[in-house]
């Protein structure tokens, strides 16, 4: 396992990050605490999860699971979605943090979080509002980073400059959806992340599964990302140009020898941009599975095929603005 530091921090953590948000549910407790465990053995020292999770349960198994090895984990979480039917139950005011901190760390059985992250944009608050209460809970010890999901990149910039002015504490990470299938973030944001040095740790690495090798085609509807709803609903996967760049991951997988979870994980890890992939899994197989994604390399030649297979089109304002590359960039 290696480790990069997560953005502009001094924190180091696995180039692998174990998404929990299944745990609880379809993953059973003493399931879920194997796993944290076995990740843990392995190398792995990043944990994603967030209040809204199973209601709150995945916070409270990895907290239980977690909470002998504490100093050893990069604990991540998450607040802004509702966690109570009350008007001020949701929402990234000061009112919701400062409630949404404290029950995560009841739940999480500790008392500071490493990475306490807004889950998405929130449309009604003023972002100074919610700048400076994540910095009082940096300066209260009871957060160490701060980080963002679900952002568009003005909403990013803008964060990062109001927390310069302020010398309030700034976003380290963005969660964001990216993997093959999903890289709308390549428009924008993947710039001004490196630009500013700001990590990337995405989520749905895997597409939800549809990088797995597990669908095509042809698979009958009754077996389509069934339990699956959102962004990775078989209508949102299944297009013709995903299938195509399934068939490619597919081809790379077997030049490889490896598995396409394995190869899809592995291409973005070896990115440039990325910093750490959030992956899910339903069991322990999927588990081990997605671990052989870390001690190999893939050559260059097969992963900028994936690259290209999966870029954007090019289209304006890109084609535009590069066009006008002077020779220095
Ligand atoms: N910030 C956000 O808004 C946000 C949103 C979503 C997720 N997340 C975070 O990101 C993590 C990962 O998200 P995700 O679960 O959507 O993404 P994912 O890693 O792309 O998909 C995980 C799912 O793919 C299937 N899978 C995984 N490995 C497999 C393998 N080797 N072979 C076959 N199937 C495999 C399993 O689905 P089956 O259940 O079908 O077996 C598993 O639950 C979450 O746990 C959470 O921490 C964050």
């Amino acid at each position: 396992m290696k480790y990069n530091l997560l953005g502009k921090s001094g924190l180091a953590v696995s180039e692998l990050c174990l998404g929990t948000m299944t745990f609880g549910k379809a993953v059973n407790e003493a399931d879920s605490i194997h796993l944290i465990n076995r990740f843990v053995e392995l190398g792995g020292n990043f944990i994603d999860t967030a209040d809204v999770y199973v209601g709150g349960r995945s916070e409270e198994i990895v907290g239980q699971a977690i909470k002998d090895k504490r100093s050893e984990v990069v604990l991540a979480t998450k607040v802004r979605m509702a966690t109570s039917p009350g008007i001020n139950g949701v929402g990234l005011s000061r009112k919701h943090i400062m409630d949404g901190i404290e029950a995560s760390l009841k739940r999480l059985q500790t008392d500071y979080i490493d990475l306490y992250q807004v889950h998405v944009w929130d449309h009604a608050t003023p972002i100074e509002e919610t700048l400076r209460a994540l910095d009082d809970l940096v300066s209260s010890g009871k957060v160490r980073y701060i980080g963002c999901s679900n952002f568009f990149a003005w909403h990013l910039m803008k964060s990062l400059s109001i927390s310069e002015a302020n010398k309030y504490a700034r976003f380290v990470s963005l969660q964001p959806q990216y993997s093959l299938v999903s890289r709308q973030m390549d428009r924008e944001m993947m710039s001004l992340c490196l630009e500013e040095n700001v990590a990337v740790i995405p989520w749905a690495p895997l597409g939800g599964g549809f990088l797995t090798g597990r669908y095509s085609r042809n698979t009958p509807e009754e077996g389509r990302l069934t339990t699956k709803v959102g962004e990775s609903s078989w209508e949102n996967r299944a297009l013709d140009k995903n299938f195509v760049i399934l068939d490619a991951l597919l081809e790379a997988a077997e030049k490889l020898g490896k598995t396409p979870a394995q190869v899809a994980l592995r291409w973005l890890i070896q990115k440039k941009e990325i910093t750490s992939p959030i992956f899910g899994i339903s069991s322990h197989s999927q588990f081990e599975e997605n671990m052989g994604s870390v001690g190999w390399e893939m050559p260059r030649e097969i992963w900028d095929r994936l690259d290209q297979v999966s870029a954007l089109p090019d289209d304006y304002p890109n084609r535009f603005i590069h066009k006008f590359r002077r020779p220095f960039e």
